[in-house]
């Protein structure tokens, strides 16, 4: 028998000792660095920003680390950096850089982005052994991309998908669709996908803006309709899990849906999400049950911090419907929970 960390993934997730009570092994973990953000989408928060969480409330890097050898040790395989726009914390390349050769059973370290501080650091992330690159883009126009982003941006962040992809990144455009606001952008899309191999996945909108609102909410089928208008030949590709993918014959690229909002997939999902202070979340729907930077700065040791996330796990409702019924507390913002 090889050591653990030689095993193929499939194989350690069923060994993993975080397993929820639906039989759902956790093997996938989301990071969120920090809840700051240099573009102000309209979607996930208001235009002033977020109020200011002082320097402490942060998990340090040397916390972050110390989560990630304990929950590795019981079976994490992949992680995810996000915020917030984690390129905006101070020492966070130097963080996600060490990654995958200080946590050498971690199958994937993967970065979601705005993109816009992501050019110049593309180079040593691919030296670093990060290849895969989701960046929010939510319109293939500046004007339009400036009204929903509130910033300016829209030349450089489209300037460095190209860079990306000619480094050969595999790189997942997230389009949060909005009705009347950017459903006008899916021509564009699908032509893009066609074109380009990379995945462009559009996602329901959810209610976490700061404000609760979600009235410009598209729903999953309705986007497949309006992708269906575009590209009548659009077959669903097999086996996929949180996105529900989709190509058509001469098509680079591939077309996504996330239901994040109807909720379809939380059957199949292994996530658990570490908010930028340092709680602990098995859904996006449920309140932060656990705070790891609490219990650390309490002095608790490795064991008891494992003790609790498994206790934490075996509490994990069915869907984020019931996770969303226990948590009755003001909607925050996708930054402060970790997009
Ligand atoms: N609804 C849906 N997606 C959102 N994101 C941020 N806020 C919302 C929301 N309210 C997306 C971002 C990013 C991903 C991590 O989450 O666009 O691509
Ligand atoms: Fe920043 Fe992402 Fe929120 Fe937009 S959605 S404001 S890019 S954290």
């Amino acid at each position: 028998m090889p050591p653990l960390h030689l095993l193929p993934a499939a194989e350690s997730a069923e060994r993993s000792a975080l397993v929820d009570p639906y039989g759902r092994a956790i093997t996938y973990l989301r990071l969120a660095l920090t809840d700051l953000c240099n573009l102000r989408c309209t979607y996930c928060m208001p235009a002033r920003g977020l109020p200011k969480l002082g320097h402490s409330a942060l998990m340090r890097y040397e916390e972050l680390n110390r989560l990630l050898a304990v929950l590795i040790s019981a079976g994490i395989r992949k992680v995810r950096i996000t915020g917030g726009e984690p390129f905006v914390r101070k020492g966070s390349m130097d963080f996600i850089r060490a990654l995958p050769r200080r946590f050498p059973r971690l199958t994937s370290v993967n970065i979601t982005t705005n993109g816009v501080d992501l050019a110049p650091r593309l180079g040593l992330l691919k030296k670093a052994g990060i290849h895969n690159l989701n960046i929010s883009l939510d319109a293939l126009d500046r004007e339009l991309f400036h009204s929903i982003t509130r910033r300016d941006q829209f030349v450089p962040v489209l300037e460095t998908v190209r860079s990306a992809l000619e480094m050969d990144f595999h790189v997942k455009i997230n389009v949060v669709l909005m009705r009347g606001v950017n459903e006008n952008q899916i021509p564009a899309f699908v032509d893009w996908a066609r074109r380009e191999k990379l995945t462009i996945r559009f996602i329901e909108q959810m209610p976490f803006n700061a404000s609760g609102e979600n009235d410009t909410f598209i729903p999953a089928r309705e986007i497949l309709q309006q992708l269906r208008r575009e590209e009548p030949a659009l077959s669903a590709i097999p086996g996929s899990a949180t996105a529900a993918l989709y190509s058509a014959p001469g098509f680079s690229g591939a077309l996504g849906i996330i239901a994040a909002y109807t909720r379809t997939f939380c059957g199949s999902c292994d996530r658990l999400r570490l908010t930028p202070t340092g709680g602990l979340q098995t859904c996006l729907y449920a309140a932060p049950q656990l705070n790891v930077r609490d219990m650390m700065r309490a002095g608790a040791t490795d064991g008891e911090i494992l003790a609790a996330v498994k206790k934490l796990i075996a509490r994990r409702g069915r869907d984020g419907f019931e996770a969303e019924k226990k948590n009755n507390g003001a909607l925050p913002s996708m930054a402060q929970i970790g997009g």
